[in-house]
């Protein structure tokens, strides 16, 4: 019987500040008093999402949602299942900036002649973003995850 399914960042900023206006190396000018900002490190995408057990947990809320979509989920061996959702945890957590390398295909290779169309591919879409908001996922990390899958688009869908 075949299921269906489809299965389916850091930049190190230093806030610091100084009230000074003296010299360059930081060195208050006469009168002047040097007040100390805490520096805000940005965390990962990954770790905000909350680490490798959330991603795993969207990845399996969103396949089942996926499974039982009549629209996309033809296509899917039930064999081939485990496989795919470790290869969505993986791509979703190395996307992320998380400690994961990706083993699967290149996404135009892995949907070649799969004839997806746009529409399916936004159906797929808008069972993650279902998932997300069951999650509670804020719509700050919803949106950068989103923005990480959009790229994608292109190598994915083949008809329109
Ligand atoms: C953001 C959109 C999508 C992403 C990130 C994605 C990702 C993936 C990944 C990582 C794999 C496994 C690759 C491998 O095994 O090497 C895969 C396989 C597959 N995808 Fe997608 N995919 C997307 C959209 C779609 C859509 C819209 C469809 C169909 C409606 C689809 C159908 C499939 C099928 C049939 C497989 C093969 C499953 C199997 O091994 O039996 N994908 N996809």
């Amino acid at each position: 019987m075949r299921l269906t399914l489809l299965s389916l960042f850091l930049f190190v900023g230093c806030a610091t500040t100084s009230a000074s206006t003296g010299e360059a190396a930081g060195k208050p000018a006469a009168g002047e008093t040097k007040a100390a900002v805490t520096p805000e490190v940005p965390r990962k995408l990954f770790d905000r999402l909350g680490g490798k057990g959330a991603i795993e947990a969207v990845i399996d809320d969103f396949l089942g949602r996926v499974a039982g979509d009549e629209s996309i989920n033809s296509g899917f061996a039930v064999g081939h299942v485990p496989r795919l959702r470790q290869r969505l945890v993986e791509l979703v957590c190395a996307a992320s900036g998380g400690p994961c390398t990706y083993s699967g295909r290149d996404m135009t290779t892995v949907h070649a002649g799969m004839k997806i169309t746009g529409a399916q591919f936004d159906s797929l879409v808008g069972h993650l973003v279902a998932t997300l908001d069951k999650f509670k996922v804020p719509a700050g990390e919803k949106g950068e995850l989103l923005g990480l899958l959009g790229p994608m688009r292109s190598s994915i869908v083949e008809e329109p």
